[in-house]
């Protein structure tokens, strides 16, 4: 029967019957240990590699390790809800699937069109990143691309004479963009040992930073830890840690991610909320202490540069080390654009399947059996956005649109309880509903920091979805017009 209310929402009987028979079941191959590894691949990227710096100089001082532990906080709230969730929906698309089940199709629809900032804009953000570490990796090399084209407009480029110029466009965030899209494409999927190779790269560079880093660090640096505030909210003081928690909250992105793999897990109750959590405490052990050891080898006002990590490096003065941090750097940063681009398309994929965007997003290439319409078009317009976007506006934006989305979650796991309080929740969270709610009150104080601007635009974000959902999704909704999708 169709349901045509606003409030349609899918049963959890019926995801969960579509997750373990489904036309075509997916291997429960995933142990925690994997699980827990393809958390650190998508969580480890332009966070601590570039944000770290960013927001150290212009809102923290060495006080961003307080914003990386209130973060930490934020997150550890909020992956415990997602846990609950991947394990007793254990199936594809992530927050949009259990929002679905439990605030119904329009919040669903919201959602999704939420997660394009956290994955695709997430995706540009990250190959911002990468931009910079490529251009300072060249210049080692001896290769010096025109700093003009390596740039989006609004931000300043110091040049060799010490002037600045503005950037044009940025186009080896381009070039990675283009690539990975290609091979996504092309069907090259990250299996899980390359991921677990890529991991241990990106995990040894870091250790490896901050095992030599720490003979160098001159502790005058820390001082003052936290910055007096310029009268500014935001620059510096409390202030400031609020606004650079929001800001490094970028750098926890992604353990949201493995939720999808929930399907895959070979115990989904045990795996999910060790490898959701086990990623999470790891990660935030090693951001406290990449945050510490940077702002102890540099006076935190000199570390707004693309490649603040590297710039650690430099004081140490081991230009192979140098190097080799950058090379780390690229390759742990293109896996998480990688991740993003690749959820992207399957979040869409099963919003186009749902008939809430058109059916050109879940349609699949005969012989390469991806859905290359879908990642062609996402691969172009996060090249677009990476070429002429600044990366602290992308960064912000990702923020804000990621922390709305896990308020909802939050939300969900409540909602839930009480409206299938019988389902088989394999794990549950502890102390609902005063986690969940924690979890809300942490990421809406973390939305607090940001400023009026990002807020501004997650609004018109949010009402331009709205619009394409009552001229589209609602008209051709499968579960509201289940006729239009017979056959
Ligand atoms: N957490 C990911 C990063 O820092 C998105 O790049």
């Amino acid at each position: 029967m169709a349901d045509t209310s606003y409030m349609a929402r899918k049963s959890v009987a019926d995801i969960v019957k579509s997750a373990d028979g489904g036309e075509r079941p997916l291997a429960k191959t995933l142990g925690a240990l994997s699980i827990t590894a393809m958390g650190i691949g998508a969580i480890i990227g332009a966070g601590i590699f570039v944000l770290t710096g960013t927001a150290a100089a212009q809102f923290a001082g060495p006080a961003i390790i307080l914003s990386f532990i209130l973060g930490g906080i934020a997150c550890a709230f909020v992956g415990l809800c997602y846990s609950e969730l991947a394990a007793m929906l254990p199936v594809c698309g992530s927050s949009y699937t259990y929002t679905y089940a439990t605030l119904g199709e329009v919040f669903a629809w919201i959602i999704g069109w939420d997660l394009i900032l956290e994955y695709a804009m997430g995706a540009a953000t990250v190959a911002v990143g990468w931009s910079g570490y490529i251009v300072s990796l060249l210049h080692n090399l001896g290769i010096t691309l025109p700093p003009r084209l390596a740039a989006a407009p609004g931000t300043m480029v110091k040049l060799a004479d010490g002037t600045s110029v503005g950037g044009l466009v940025n186009l080896p965030a381009v070039f990675i963009i283009a690539i990975l899209t290609l091979l996504l494409v092309m069907g090259t999927k990250e299996s899980a040992r390359l991921n677990n190779v890529m991991v241990a790269i990106k995990l040894f560079v870091v250790v490896a930073f901050l095992a030599l880093g720490v003979f160098f660090v001159h502790p005058a640096n820390w001082h003052p830890f936290i910055p007096a505030n310029t009268g500014e909210f935001g620059n510096f003081g409390m202030s400031g840690i609020l606004r650079g928690s929001a800001v490094v909250f970028f750098a926890f992105i992604g353990f949201d991610a493995v939720s999808t793999c929930a399907q895959e897990a070979k115990k989904p109750q045990r795996d999910m909320p060790i490898g959701i959590l086990g990623s999470l405490v790891i990660c935030t052990i090693l951001y406290i202490a990449v945050a510490g050891v940077l702002t102890g080898l540099v006076p935190y006002g000199e570390l707004n540069v693309p490649d603040p990590i590297a710039k650690g490096v430099d004081v140490i003065g081991l230009t192979w080390f140098s190097i080799l941090i950058k090379i780390g750097a690229l390759t742990g940063l293109t896996t998480v654009i990688l991740v993003l681009l690749y959820g992207q398309s399957r979040i869409f994929f099963t919003m186009s399947q749902d008939g809430l965007l058109p059916g050109l997003f879940a349609r699949v290439h005969p012989r390469l059996k991806t859905p290359h319409l879908s990642q062609t078009m996402i691969g172009a317009v996060v090249a677009i956005v990476a070429a002429f976007t600044p990366i602290n506006v992308l960064g912000e934006m990702v923020s804000i649109g990621t922390l709305f989305a896990f308020v909802l979650v939050c939300g969900a796991v409540i909602y839930l309880r009480r409206s299938d309080s019988g389902a088989n929740r394999p794990f549950r969270v502890p102390g609902v509903p005063v986690v969940p709610i924690l979890g809300i009150l942490f990421c809406v104080l973390l939305m607090t920091g940001l400023p009026l601007v990002t807020w501004m635009r997650l609004v018109v974000w949010l009402v331009i979805g709205l619009v394409i959902y009552f001229f589209f999704g609602r008209n051709n909704s499968r579960l509201r017009h289940p006729e239009r999708h017979v056959g």
